[in-house]
């Protein structure tokens, strides 16, 4: 018989107290919320990762994921990223959401099948049925494969309101110029690539380009990906006292509030299968935020209640967009010149050289900045 909500939230709490993330936890400030540009929504900046849902049907296997979704929207989390590429993850995530009653309370992120010949509209239904939604709240092109086919049905079906919202995704660093070129010559509600402490260069182009385009960004590996993780760099480290300057109270919560600080981000989505790691985890989305060397950094799409309970974190460059379409196709105009055109009208809103350094002079956004300031690189 399934675990009712009531069971697992009793057991989710019992594992915090015991674990000790109780303190965690303990963060004062209302939840954080930013702006998805498109639409004006706002939503929690820390949502969950599922590549690793891809369990069987054993309660043995599925018990700390149940735990851990249950935690996640008690806690006011909503955005679950998953692929119908990650296994039986879809599956999982719609039978856990059903069985605990929050489908409701979730916005759920997949992404086109890659796997095998089910393409297009044959994916989306699978999507549909193993997430056991009649709306997904956003499809993405997962790792720009098959854009020129996928995208045109992606519209389709969210001008139908299948879907909510449209976008493409990527997770390497060799992908980040083909994304720029997709930001630049698509209209999307969001993107989702990597970028971390340990893996800075879509600070460079892709969020600058991101903000210019009044496009939301979902960002993956926030840890670098669990082979790489930044847990094992900072390994036997204390946090920096200074940490404590913008509520954060564990390496978790450092590595998470540095994305999820800049301006032209909207959420991040660590891979996270236990309940004392959600804990930790949503604990980035409260608090005061990271504010930069020399003054303090307005966030955009930050609400309202967050910036009453943050007074320090916020003046920054506005990011939303002012010019979303791409007259050059219309006008069969080569992508360069419009972009050159394009540049010297609206130059990018985050030029490296305003780009706000939230740690104080200790880390920076981009590479080259941490270059240029001599921080050592993760
Ligand atoms: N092309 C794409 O679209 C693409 C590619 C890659 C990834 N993604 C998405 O991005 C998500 C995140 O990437 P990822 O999961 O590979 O890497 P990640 O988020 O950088 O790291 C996940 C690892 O960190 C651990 N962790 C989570 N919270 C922790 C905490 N508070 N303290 C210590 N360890 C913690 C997780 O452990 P537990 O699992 O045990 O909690 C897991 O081992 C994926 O799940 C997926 O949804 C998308």
């Amino acid at each position: 018989m399934p675990m009712t909500r009531r069971d697992v939230l009793g057991a989710g709490a019992g594992a915090a107290v015991t674990l000790g993330t109780a303190k965690l936890f303990a963060q004062s400030g209302d939840p954080l919320f930013k702006l998805i540009p498109s639409s004006g929504e706002m939503i929690p900046p820390i949502g969950i990762g599922t590549n690793r849902y891809g369990v069987g049907e054993s309660e043995d296997e599925r018990a700390p994921l149940r735990a851990t979704m249950a935690r996640f929207v008690e806690l006011g989390g909503r955005v679950m990223d998953t692929a119908a590429a990650y296994g039986t993850s879809e599956a999982v995530i719609g039978d856990l959401a059903t069985e605990l009653g929050i489908r409701n309370d979730l916005f759920l992120a997949t992404k086109t099948d890659i796997r095998g010949r089910i393409r297009g509209v044959d994916g989306f239904r699978n999507s549909f049925e193993r997430l056991r939604t009649e709306q997904i709240d956003l499809m993405m092109v997962h790792q720009l494969v098959n854009t020129d086919t996928e995208l045109p049905l992606l519209r389709e079906w969210k001008a139908a309101r299948r879907f909510r919202y449209i976008g493409a995704s990527v997770s390497s660093r060799d992908q980040h110029g083909e994304m720029e070129q997709f930001m630049l010559a698509e209209d999307v509600d969001f993107v989702q690539f990597n970028y971390s402490l340990g893996d800075r260069d879509a600070a460079e182009r892709l969020l600058p380009t991101a903000a210019d385009r009044g496009i939301a960004v979902m960002i993956n590996l926030p840890f670098r990906g669990a082979r790489r993780s930044l847990f094992n760099v900072v390994e036997g480290q204390e946090l920096p006292e200074w940490a404590a300057g913008f509520d954060c109270a564990s390496w978790a919560q450092f590595f998470l509030k540095y994305i999820v600080s800049h301006p032209a981000v909207t959420v991040a989505i660590p891979g996270t299968r236990q309940v004392r790691h959600v804990e930790d985890n949503f604990g980035a989305a409260r608090g005061r935020l990271p504010a930069p060397a020399g003054g303090a950094v307005r966030q955009p799409g930050l609400s309202r209640a967050s910036r009453r309970a943050d007074p320090a974190a916020c003046e920054a460059p506005a990011c939303r967009n002012t010019c979303r379409r791409t007259p050059h196709i219309a006008r069969g105009r080569g992508r360069s010149d419009y972009r050159k055109e394009r540049y010297a009208r609206h130059p990018p809103r985050f030029p490296l050289a305003a780009c706000p350094n939230p740690f104080a002079g200790v880390v920076s956004y981009s590479n080259r900045q941490a270059a240029d300031t001599g921080e050592l690189s993760w």
